[in-house]
């Protein structure tokens, strides 16, 4: 018997938004795997730390790089490390920031083990929930449509969300941020738009005012809702 592979959502970083289920998962599993920087840092596991005690730990370290060959090879050999264990007949956790499946780097070992092990996927709190709580705007009502797309999309792809979506979420904003800036007036939704750095954590910071979003890089966890006022109907 193999153990089974969990996608675990671990949500967008208040320990207090996991779900029941991923705790119950976590107490239950042997071993944790989650995405680490090559510092060390590994907000997931953070998230989770107060579930983890005793467990066997696997930090997948990823090179912060855009070329996908070292990042692929990074993932060949988790792996092949989750693997093992699984072949153990150990039960493997993979903690997600957020949700797993969106944007998370679990599609990337679901796609490598998941025809080999049993898989079960535990959603979590996204981040673009987490900031219209965060900011307790509804992010859409009625007809209204969101689009939710990286700021790594290129200017036409962001333009055209923009233009067409009455919302839209811009994620990984990070070194984009002025040139989205540049784009959200160019297409007119300056007035529409709000910044959210952290949400959910004590650093949490939301700037209303387009004007006070500086024009400069800035962190990774933080995107930008554009909200296009809804009927109060
Ligand atoms: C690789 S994606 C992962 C998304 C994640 N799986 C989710 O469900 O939200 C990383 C991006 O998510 C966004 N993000 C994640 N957590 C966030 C938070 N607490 N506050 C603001 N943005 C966050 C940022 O735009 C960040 O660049």
């Amino acid at each position: 018997m193999t153990g089974t592979l969990y996608g675990v959502g671990v949500g967008p970083g208040d320990p207090e938004l996991l779900t029941l289920k991923a705790v119950r998962i976590l107490q239950s599993v042997p071993v944790v795997a989650y995405p680490a920087t090559p510092q060390g840092s590994a907000q997931a596991r953070d998230i989770a730390a107060a579930w983890l005690e005793g467990k066997r730990e696997i930090p997948i370290t990823m090179p912060c790089m855009l070329d996908r060959g070292p990042v692929n090879a990074g993932y060949d050999a988790a792996a092949i490390r989750i693997a093992e264990e699984l072949d153990a007949g150990r039960d493997v956790a993979i903690l997600c920031e957020g949700d797993p499946l969106f944007y998370g780097s679990f599609s990337y070992l679901l796609h490598r083990l998941g025809e080999r092990f049993p898989c079960v996927v535990i959603p979590g709190i996204n981040s673009v929930n987490a900031a219209a709580a965060a900011a307790a705007l509804p992010l859409m009502t009625g007809e209204q449509r969101l689009t939710v797309i990286p700021a790594t999309a290129g200017d036409d792809a962001l333009r055209q969300a923009l233009l067409n979506s009455d919302s839209v979420a811009i994620l990984k904003p990070g070194r984009h941020r002025p040139r989205l800036l540049e784009l959200l007036r160019e297409t007119g939704r300056a007035e529409d738009t709000l910044y959210i750095e952290q949400a959910s954590r004590p650093a949490q910071q939301i700037i209303r005012r387009f004007a006070d979003i500086p024009a400069t890089p800035g962190p990774y966890f933080a995107l930008f809702l554009v909200i296009r006022a809804g009927s109060s109907d």
